[in-house]
């Protein structure tokens, strides 16, 4: 079995080589179970597919017969025996995969697991940092704000610790279990050469969070960037509270390379469908 950081060098290899994947897997048929909301996850997929010349099938748990009681599980048994060839799924909860273990017999593909992991979002952060530097060795990376509900920041910090880079994080106190690797705000910009916003996840919280003076605070904006590295670039996994995590003029600045990930996220997920395909992989994670 891969581990992670070859796992990841047999996807990136899949990308440089992209092109031999369009429309390979016509004879293929492809489900995104979504029990959670998502733009850039979900539709990111359904293109991937797409450009692979898969066949798809539509599923809104809305309309399923979840609502008539009908349990995760059952659901996606449902759909291994329909004769689909792989499976996306996204759920709240954390151990979903679990749940189907040993199980479920195609390939499952982690679109995000509560708070726990989201690795094709590390995957795509991974590929965009190194287009932007060309290896990992010795880049410090801040992950910065509501890093407890976060699952990009659960999968990505050991990954990125693995292949070389340095993480510090920031953000509230109340966001921030393990201080470890604790720089404050906003004196961990002038050390980076990466910087990853996380959203404020209000419906992950028990407690109304006030943001009010969160910008200020925690967030970036055209003030405090300007200690930064010239070259220093600013991630952000979507969806961004405008205005708090991060300032509409930040979005777009020359730093910036949020729609450079969500367009990395296409080419990710097209190499990530082929590798669990053509190395029958049961659960994707990293
Ligand atoms: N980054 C991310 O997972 O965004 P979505 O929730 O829109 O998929």
């Amino acid at each position: 079995m891969l581990n992670s950081v070859e796992t990841i060098d047999k996807i990136f290899d899949l990308i440089t080589d992209n092109s031999a994947g369009y429309n390979s897997l016509s004879s293929f048929r492809a489900i995104n179970l979504f029990f959670e909301p998502s733009t850039r996850t979900h539709y990111s997929f359904k293109i991937a597919e797409q450009n692979l010349g898969m066949k798809q099938i539509s599923f809104t748990p809305e309309s399923s017969s979840i609502q008539k009681g009908e349990s995760f599980y059952d659901t996606v048994k449902v759909f291994e025996n329909f004769g689909v060839d792989v499976l996306v799924i996204r759920h709240s909860d954390n151990e979903y995969f679990q749940k189907l273990k040993h199980k479920i017999h195609i390939p499952i593909i982690n679109a995000g697991a509560g708070t726990k992991s989201h690795p094709t979002q590390t995957l795509l952060d991974l590929y965009t940092i190194k287009q932007e530097f060309g290896s990992f060795k010795d880049l410090t990376v801040g992950i910065i704000g509501d890093v407890l509900h976060s699952r990009v920041a659960n999968s990505s910090i050991k990954i990125m610790q693995e292949l070389g880079m340095k993480i510090v994080i920031s953000g509230p106190p109340e966001f921030i279990q393990n201080k470890e690797n604790f720089v404050p705000f906003p004196d961990i910009l002038k050390i980076c050469n990466v910087i990853i916003m996380l959203r404020i996840q209000h419906e992950r919280h028990k407690d109304k969070f006030d943001i009010e003076d969160y910008n200020s605070k925690y967030g970036l904006n055209s003030k405090n960037i300007k200690i930064m590295k010239p070259n220093t670039i600013i991630m952000h996994p979507g969806p961004y509270n405008r205005g708090v995590e991060i300032t509409d003029e930040i979005i777009e600045s020359k730093h910036s390379r949020i729609f450079t990930q969500f367009k990395n996220g296409v080419i990710v997920r097209m190499a990530t469908i082929r590798f669990v395909l053509q190395e029958n992989i049961s659960i994707f994670d990293l």
